[in-house]
């Protein structure tokens, strides 16, 4: 078992009976949506899911979870999602997988944020390993790249992973993949980014990880 793997198991076992659970999107939510999928099998758990991506919620279907919908839920009990990037603070970096506004709607509206991580996520600054994802409205994505230019980003639209097209995310927005000067801290950035018209999310998450399950070569450390 990987350390993906460990924490996603770990993760599984804080879902209860009869629970309203988030599902992130990416490797380590994936094997998390497989844990829960093998707990509702093997001990008759009773959950229901809400995903934050059409490719969470195609691959819950896939191992017979129910998905309802945002707009059908009042309450989240648990929210599961990986991380790219995970400060001694707690701030993190999410967005690789690109639907960002959901993950963001799922991680404030659940009663607790379980974030899942590898070692390898763990740095001193947001920005370290990768550009800020910066979810924009297609008619308005020329306008708010220039705003992030103003405040000092560089970066571009993301292509898709085929390299012939843009990246769209399952909503219909494009993202931009911005770079900011190191000086710059994260709460700073997240409050000039939330501020810039046409942005419809980021990827910077400041006080929203209620706990944060980081593996390390089979061991897990749990912070809170
Ligand atoms: C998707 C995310 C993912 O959680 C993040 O990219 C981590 O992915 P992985 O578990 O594959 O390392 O933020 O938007």
């Amino acid at each position: 078992m990987n350390d993906k793997q460990a924490v996603a198991l770990e993760a599984a076992s804080y879902v209860k009976n009869e629970m309203i659970v988030g599902l992130g999107t990416g490797s380590t939510a994936n094997y998390f949506i497989e844990a829960l999928a093998e707990r509702q099998k093997t001990e008759n758990l009773r959950v229901t899911t809400v995903a934050s991506s059409n490719i969470s919620m195609i691959k819950a279907q896939s191992v017979g979870l129910t998905v309802l919908s945002l707009a059908q839920l009042s309450q989240i009990d648990l929210y599961v999602d990986g991380a790219d990037e995970i400060t001694p603070d707690n701030t993190l970096l999410k967005g690789r997988g690109y639907d960002l506004v959901m993950e963001k709607l799922l991680a404030k509206a659940a009663k607790q944020f379980i974030v899942v991580a590898d070692k390898s996520k763990l740095v001193d600054r947001i920005g370290t390993h990768y550009p800020i994802p910066i979810e924009v409205m297609p008619f308005a994505w020329q306008a708010a790249k220039r705003s992030i230019e103003a405040i000092g980003g560089v970066g571009d639209l993301r292509p898709n992973a085929a390299k012939d097209g843009l990246c769209i995310t399952s909503h219909g927005s494009l993202v931009l993949d911005m770079r900011f000067d190191a000086s710059l801290d994260a709460h700073a950035l997240n409050a000039l980014l939330n501020n810039v018209p046409g942005v419809v999310e980021h990827g910077i998450f400041t006080h929203l990880a209620d706990t944060i399950l980081i593996a390390d070569q089979g061991k897990i450390e749990t912070r809170v």
